[in-house]
């Protein structure tokens, strides 16, 4: 783990380890939000048996080089779990070329709806693990002993071992037809596009103004379209208020990333981020009301 998770990255380990009795480490960030890979490599030892860490920060936009990071792991026997809610509806994304041992992201991050996501497992491994759920589908047949009067039950093959139950049909359509169009422009076209946008935003925002901070690190080659930032004087909430009055929405708050908000010694924090419908001139009418705010 690191501590620039998602708590959605954190949470649920720190539940299951109560239950298991297995030690967590987290491997340290710098403080430009960047991995502290030096730290993380000392963390994975012949003990390790899971990696789980972020392919793309949703607080600094920090990518993480997960090949390095799987590598790692591998190389101590240990899996790879990436969570790619941040990457998957911003760049290309090839689990074999990464070696990810399972990755998972949500629809509502890339023009889906809400309540569903996916997760991708290789497959041998996939076949070897039980069902997390009980229910319809996941079985290839319930048999009823009479003379042991015990039901004997055998798993069907993945992926249905692990779709238990009625699927969310109206959410995986919906999903499918989002996956379809971003495959149609192409995700290299919405990475570069991004890149353009992200670059234009960060020279803007560099120069206009005197209170604004720009948190994490402002080397394009790390990151994606995320700019978290702050205007000193004001919560990242008046802010966020403040451009909602102009028709411009931000996130605020600590973005489900407490640990990460710690190191970088923020209460929270103001996030602008950008996808394949945003434009230059919405940046430039961000810039101008940021100059407004400052006035404050
Ligand atoms: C990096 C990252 N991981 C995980 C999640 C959680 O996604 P969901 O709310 O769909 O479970 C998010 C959502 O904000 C995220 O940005």
């Amino acid at each position: 783990m690191s501590l620039m998770e998602h708590h959605s990255n954190i949470v649920p380990w720190e539940i299951i380890s109560k239950i298991s009795g297995f030690t967590i480490k987290y491997a340290k960030v710098n403080d430009n939000g960047t991995l502290d890979y030096e730290d993380f490599e000392s963390k994975v030892s012949s003990k390790t048996k899971l990696v789980s860490l972020s392919h793309v920060s949703n607080v600094s936009g920090v990518i993480n080089d997960v090949k390095r990071i799987a590598q790692v792991a591998h190389e101590h026997d240990a899996l790879v779990f990436v969570d790619g809610a941040q990457s998957v509806p911003h760049m290309p994304v090839d689990v074999r070329d990464l070696d990810a041992d399972f990755l998972a992201f949500s629809g509502h991050k890339m023009l889906g709806p809400t309540g569903i996501g996916a997760l991708y497992g290789k497959k041998h491994l996939l076949e070897t693990m039980e069902p997390f759920q009980g229910g319809g589908e996941m079985i290839k047949e319930v048999s009823f002993n009479q003379k042991t009067e015990r039901v004997g039950i055998e798993w069907n093959d993945p992926p249905w071992k692990f779709e238990a139950g009625t699927p969310n049909i109206c959410g995986s359509a919906a999903l499918m037809e989002a996956i379809n169009y971003l495959e149609n422009i192409g995700m290299s076209e919405v990475l570069k596009y991004e890149k353009m946008l992200t670059e234009y935003a960060t020279k803007t925002m560099q120069n206009c103004c005197t209170k604004l901070m720009l948190y994490g690190t402002s080397d394009h080659s790390l990151k994606c379209g995320i700019m978290p930032f702050g205007i000193a004087g004001l919560s990242s909430h008046d802010v966020a208020l403040f451009l909602d009055n102009y028709g411009i929405m931000i996130r605020s708050g600590f973005h489900c990333a407490q640990p990460l908000h710690q190191i970088f010694k923020l209460q929270s924090s103001a996030r602008a981020s950008f996808y394949i419908y945003n434009t230059r001139e919405e940046i430039d009418r961000f810039i101008e009301v940021l100059k407004e705010i400052e006035q404050f």
